[in-house]
């Protein structure tokens, strides 16, 4: 059978990875795919570079129309970031009626409402797994591994950069500006980390999941954002002397109401596998009604981990090219017109625990006045711990742990408590996940 074609746009960190996994495994891919697969056309604004990666061994251009155009490729691989050009080639790419694989989770959780229509109605497939988690096969699991269950909740470590911070952050004991500084400085970090430590990349990642796991439009534009730029060294601290890790958590969860979609950090049990994910490393919970609890680990990033899920889309790709657009796996992993209306829930809504830390004046009824408006909230403590004042301070830290309750009682609660005299400045709260 002749070689399916690919164009690949972009020859960076992943493209190289692409080329040279593809062409060292070639063999094994090719026996696996039916097929030989060949990248046989490259564009990239860096020619000469190209032309260097590829020994010659494929086209080279620098205009990536000359290859969403030329009718010779069956697959463009997308691997240019950002929903600017990324977006205007992808649909070029679509209207020309090539299939497309892409690493981009910014483009597909803002505008992949859009791009699956399209392909719809050309009959192209659009393949993501290198969007999340990097070589973590978790697109598979959850559109058809777990295809058997209705899925209950995703908690994910899905962003490597602040994952490493906060390794080193609890590691070292130093706080959030001292470790970033140091991951640039490593290469670990972006020089503009802002997607990363404001939580957006992992925002688009969790978007992308939770739609294909209960079966919702793409909503990025509703997920509650929130990054690791506030945390302190001494809620890291505390938090472990309490049997937590903090961790930057993608969430979803499918509730009666509607679908919580959030990404924060939040306080885990230590003991639970996923809070011993260090450094870089990504790691997604998955829950299922029937399977229970699985737990997929793995590099979240890097040229060879994010090459194995492009590759691997390639193949799926070339193995269904010429089925029926209707016995492919579906883009959403739910068939699009069974979509669900669920809505994302606003944030005042969402259920969870919660980790409150306020500096209060060490005298009687302090506490009582804390735990009075918390009562009357209806808000349950589940633990809680006072520090000893330092010498010859009359002030200390006081941190509560509340039993679960809807997140609109607990800024109630706050809003009251700041009001105390006896409490001095805002009161810091981050939320708590038993993910059991
Ligand atoms: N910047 C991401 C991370 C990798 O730090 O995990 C690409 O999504």
């Amino acid at each position: 059978m002749k070689p399916i074609k690919v164009g690949l746009l972009g020859i960076g960190t992943v493209g190289s990875g692409t080329f040279n996994v593809l062409k060292r495994n070639q063999l094994e891919i090719t026996r696996r795919a039916g097929r030989s697969i060949e990248i046989a056309m490259v564009a990239d604004l860096n020619v000469e570079r190209a032309r260097e990666l590829t020994n010659g061994e494929c086209e080279v251009v620098n205009d990536a129309n000359l290859v969403v155009s030329n009718p010779d490729i069956d697959i463009v691989i997308e691997l240019i970031g950002g929903y600017g050009i990324a977006k205007d080639l992808v649909m070029k790419a679509i209207a020309n009626g090539k299939h497309v694989v892409t690493a981009n989770k910014a483009l597909l959780a803002t505008h992949g409402n859009e791009i699956f229509k399209a392909a719809e109605e050309k009959g192209v497939m659009v393949a993501f797994e290198a969007a999340v988690a990097g070589g973590i096969p978790i697109i598979k699991a959850l559109r058809e591994g777990l295809t058997a269950n209705r899925i209950q909740w995703i908690a994910g470590i899905i962003n490597g950069t602040t994952n490493f911070i906060l390794s080193e952050m609890r590691d070292k004991g130093l706080d959030f500006s001292a470790v970033l500084k140091q991951a640039q400085e490593l290469g670990y970090a972006e020089a503009d980390p802002t997607f990363d430590i404001e939580g957006v990349d992992a925002a688009h990642k969790a978007t992308i999941m939770a739609s294909i796991a209960y079966g919702i439009p793409m909503q990025f534009d509703k997920a509650h954002v929130e990054g690791i730029t506030k945390l302190q060294a001494s809620d890291i601290r505390y938090a472990e002397e309490l049997g937590y890790r903090i961790k930057l958590l993608g969430i979803s969860k499918r509730t009666e109401a509607g679908i919580e979609l959030r990404v924060h950090p939040t306080l885990i049990p230590e003991k639970r596998l996923i809070a011993n994910v260090e450094g870089a490393m990504n790691a997604v919970l998955v829950h299922g009604d029937a399977v229970g609890a699985t737990l997929y680990y793995g590099k979240g990033a890097g040229s060879e981990p994010t090459a194995s899920a492009v590759i691997a889309d390639l193949v799926d790709i070339t193995r269904l090219a010429t089925a029926d657009p209707e016995h492919r796996v579906p883009y959403l992993a739910f068939q699009s017109n069974s979509l669900s209306d669920l809505p994302v829930l606003p944030m005042a809504e969402i259920v969870t625990s919660y980790y409150l830390r306020m500096h209060v004046a060490d005298k009687p009824g302090v506490l009582a006045d804390v735990t009075r408006i918390l009562a009357d909230l209806t808000i349950s403590i589940d633990a809680m711990l006072q520090k000893e004042p330092a010498e010859g301070e009359t002030q200390t830290d006081i941190i509560i742990l509340t039993h679960q309750t809807k997140e609109k009682n607990i800024v109630a609660a706050i809003e009251k408590i700041e009001k105390l005299d006896s409490v001095f400045g805002a009161v810091t709260k981050l939320r708590l996940e038993e993910l059991s």
